[in-house]
C-alpha cells in the first residue's frame, strides 16, 4: 500500500490549554501519555503514538503536542508528568525497541549518582520495563532545575515498578531539591514541575523528551511540540505581521482568520497496520542479518542515523493547506530526528533541483527575529532549526497548486555547498500542498520588503576561545560506533570525550566565549548548546567565512560542516550543570552530548 498524498487538511489546534494563573504565572499540567492518532489519512489505519496533553482535557493529547503561547515576561510553570501507563495504573513498556547497551537512563541498573550499568549479556535485547522522561524547551533560559537535564528523568507513578529499580534519574533529586528552594513548590511523584521566565526575544521554541539514550525513541514515538513566546522588546507590534484571529485560533482548522501557520515538519516510517517503524536493531544500518550482533563494542539496536520515508506535518502524513491570495507568516520547525531539510516552494513536486517559484521572506531564526528580511529560495534547516518566514501568495492565480518539497538528503548533509544527493522525490522529497484560494477581507499585513525588524540584542567581545572537536569512532565492519563532541588540545589534537568524562566545558555567567567547533567527520552536525542564545561569527576551513544574512540573528543550534571550522558567540545566561550536544537524536543518544557547568557571574 502507498499512502495518498494532499488528502488531510493540515492539522491546526487551539493552543494548550492553562489549567491556571496566579501571581502573574500561567500554569500547566501536561501529561506525556499514549493513545491512537489519524496520523496516516482517514480509510487507513490509526498509529499509536506518544504525545502530549493537558491532563484535565482529555481531548487535547497530540502528536505533537498542542502550542504553548507564552508572553514576554510573564513565567510559564509546567507540571510533566510522565503518565505512560494504561488505564488500571501499570506502566506501559517502550513503543520501540531501547538499546540497552549505551549509556542511558537505566531504571534496573540506575543506582545513586550513575544512570546507566550496561544490563546487556552476550545476546542483550530490548529492554521493556517502564519508560524513564524528562521533557526540556529547547531554546528557552531557564534556571538549571527546570531545563531538563538527561539524568533528571523519572518513571510514572504507576504502583507496579519492578522492586529495584531507581524511580528517578541521579540528578532528580537535588533538582527538586533547588526547585523547592527557590519557588517553595515540590514535585510530585512521577512528575518535575518546571518553570520558564520568558525574559528573552520573541520566537519560536520547542519543548521535547530529552531523557539520557532515549530521546530518539521517545521524540520519535511524538514527544516533541511548539512554544511560541511573543511580545516584549525584541517583538514587532501586533498586527504587523500575517496572525491568526483569536476565533480562528479556537476553531483549530485553516481558514479565514488563519494566517500564521506553525509547520513542525518530521519524517517517519509506518508499517501496514499503521504502526510505527523504527529500526529494532543494527542490522538495518549495516546489512546484518541475525537478530541481534552479540555484544562487541558495536551497540546491537542504536543506528547511527535513521531516514524514513514519509512526511508528517503537524502530526498528519502529506497534508494540504488551502491558503487565501494573501501574506502567510510560515513558523517551521525541522523536528527531525536524523534529516536536514532544504525547503522550497515549486510547482512541480518532483523535478529536481527544485526550481523554487515564490521565495521566501525569512524575517526571523531560532531564537530572534534576523536584523533585516531576507529573500531566500531555498531555506536549508538543521535538525531542531526553526525559521520564520512570510510567503506571499497575493499574485498567485487563484486555483494553483504549489508545493513544499525537500531536498535533504537521506544521509547527514555533507557540506555546506554539497548537501548530498537529494532525497527521493516522490516521497520525502515532498512536505505539503498549498492551494491557493480567493482572499477574504483585507490583508493589512506589512510586506515583508519593506518591514523593519525590531533590533537583536548584541553580544560583545569574547573573554576566551574554547576549541572543541566533533569526531566518530568507527568498527571497520560496521561503520560508526559512536560519534563523539571533545577538545582540541594544545598540539592541535583531537581528543574524544564520553558523557561520563570529566567537565571541560566550565563557562562564567554573563561572559562572552568563542567555541569552536572542529568537525574531522564526513558529516553535517547540527550542534545545540543550552543555557545560551549564540550567534554564528564564521565558518569555513579556517573559519572566517561569514554566515550568510539568514544566519544572522539569535540562535540555539548551528550546523557545523565537515572539514570546517565553525565559530559561535555564546554567553551563558544562569549558572549551573547544562549540556551541549548534536540534535541528531540519534547521536546525541550515544555519546555525542556533553555536561557544560556555568559558574556564577564573579566566581
Ligand atoms: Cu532540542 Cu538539548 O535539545
Ligand atoms: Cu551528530
Amino acid at each position: 500500500t502507498t499512502i495518498p498524498k494532499y488528502v488531510t487538511v493540515l492539522p491546526l489546534t487551539a493552543p494548550m490549554p492553562v489549567s491556571g494563573r496566579h501571581g502573574g504565572i500561567d500554569e500547566y499540567q501536561i501529561a506525556m501519555r499514549q493513545f491512537a492518532q489519524q496520523v496516516l489519512p482517514k480509510g487507513m489505519p490509526r498509529t499509536t503514538v506518544w504525545g502530549y496533553g493537558s491532563l484535565s482535557h482529555p481531548d487535547t493529547f497530540r502528536f505533537p503536542g498542542r502550542i504553548i503561547e507564552a508572553r514576554y515576561g510573564r513565567p510559564v510553570r509546567v507540571d510533566w508528568v510522565n503518565d505512560l501507563v494504561d488505564r488500571r495504573g501499570r506502566y506501559l513498556p517502550h513503543l520501540l525497541a531501547v538499546d540497552q547497551t549505551i549509556h542511558w537512563a537505566n531504571p534496573p541498573g540506575g543506582i545513586a549518582g550513575r544512570d546507566s550499568t550496561p544490563t546487556f549479556t552476550s545476546t542483550p535485547g530490548p529492554y521493556t520495563g517502564p519508560v524513564p522522561l524528562v521533557t526540556h524547551l529547547h531554546g528557552a533560559l531557564t534556571q538549571q532545575e527546570s531545563d531538563g537535564y538527561a539524568e533528571a528523568w523519572y518513571l510514572p507513578r504507576a504502583c507496579d515498578i519492578p522492586r529495584g529499580y531507581a524511580r528517578v534519574g541521579s540528578w532528580y533529586d537535588r533538582f527538586q531539591a533547588a526547585f523547592a528552594d527557590r519557588y517553595g513548590v515540590r514535585w510530585r511523584p512521577g512528575s518535575a514541575t518546571f518553570q520558564y521566565p520568558n525574559e528573552q526575544p520573541a520566537a519560536f521554541l520547542w519543548y521535547h523528551d530529552h531523557v539520557l539514550g532515549m530521546t530518539r525513541l521517545n521524540i520519535y514515538a511524538g514527544l516533541a511540540g511548539g512554544y511560541i513566546l511573543r511580545g516584549g522588546p525584541s517583538d514587532l507590534p501586533a498586527g504587523t505581521l500575517p496572525g491568526t484571529t483569536a476565533a480562528a485560533q479556537r476553531d483549530g482548522r485553516p481558514g479565514p482568520g488563519h494566517y500564521e501557520i506553525p509547520l513542525v515538519i518530521q519524517d517517519r516510517s509506518f508499517r501496514t497496520d499503521g504502526s510505527l517503524f523504527y529500526p529494532e536493531s543494527r542490522a538495518f544500518f549495516d546489512g546484518y542479518t541475525g537478530p541481534y550482533i552479540p555484544y562487541t563494542d558495536v551497540p546491537p539496536i542504536w543506528n547511527p542515523e535513521f531516514f524514513s520515508d514519509t512526511m508528517v506535518v503537524n502530526g498528519a502524513t502529506w497534508p494540504v493547506l488551502p491558503v487565501e491570495r494573501r501574506r502567510y507568516r510560515l513558523r517551521l520547525l525541522n523536528g527531525c530526528n536524523s534529516r536536514s531539510l532544504i525547503l522550497s516552494i515549486a510547482a512541480n513536486p518532483t523535478a529536481r533541483p527544485a526550481q523554487p517559484v515564490l521565495p521566501f521572506w525569512q524575517i526571523g531564526t531560532r531564537n530572534s527575529f534576523l536584523p533585516d528580511p531576507v529573500r531566500v529560495e531555498k531555506l536549508v534547516m538543521g535538525n531542531a532549526y526553526r525559521v520564520d518566514a512570510i510567503v506571499d501568495f497575493s499574485n498567485v492565480p487563484e486555483g494553483t497548486e504549489l508545493y513544499l518539497v525537500n531536498e535533504g538528503p537521506d544521509a547527514p548533509l555533507s557540506g555546506y555547498d554539497n548537501p548530498g544527493e537529494p532525497t527521493n522525490p516522490q516521497t520525502t522529497g515532498q512536505v505539503l500542498k498549498f492551494v491557493v484560494g480567493a482572499r477574504q477581507g483585507t490583508d493589512r499585513s506589512a510586506p515583508p520588503d519593506h518591514l523593519s525588524l525590531p533590533p537583536v540584542p548584541t553580544l560583545r567581545q569574547a573573554v576566551r576561545t574554547r576549541k572543541l572537536a566533533l569526531l566518530e569512532q568507527e568498527n571497520p565492519d560496521v561503520g560508526p560506533v559512536e560519534v563523539l563532541l571533545g577538545i582540541v588540545d594544545e598540539n592541535g589534537t583531537a581528543v574524544p570525550l564520553e558523557w561520563d568524562a570529566p567537565v571541560t566545558e566550565i563557562a562564567t555567567m554573563g561572559e562572552n566565549e568563542i567555541w569552536e567547533f572542529h568537525n574531522t567527520t564526513a558529516d553535517a552536525h547540527p550542534i545545540h548548546l543550552h543555557d545560551t542564545q549564540f550567534r554564528l561569527i564564521g565558518r569555513g576551513p579556517d573559519g572566517t567565512t561569514p554566515p550568510a544574512p539568514q544566519e544572522l540573528g539569535l540562535i540555539d543550534t548551528i550546523l557545523a560542516y565537515p572539514n570546517e571550522i565553525t565559530r559561535i558567540l555564546a554567553r551563558f545566561a544562569n549558572p549551573g550543570r547544562y549540556v551541549w550536544h548534536c540534535h541528531i537524536v540519534e547521536h546525541e543518544d550515544n555519546e555525542m552530548m556533553r555536561p557544560i557547568d556555568v559558574l556564577p557571574a564573579g566566581a
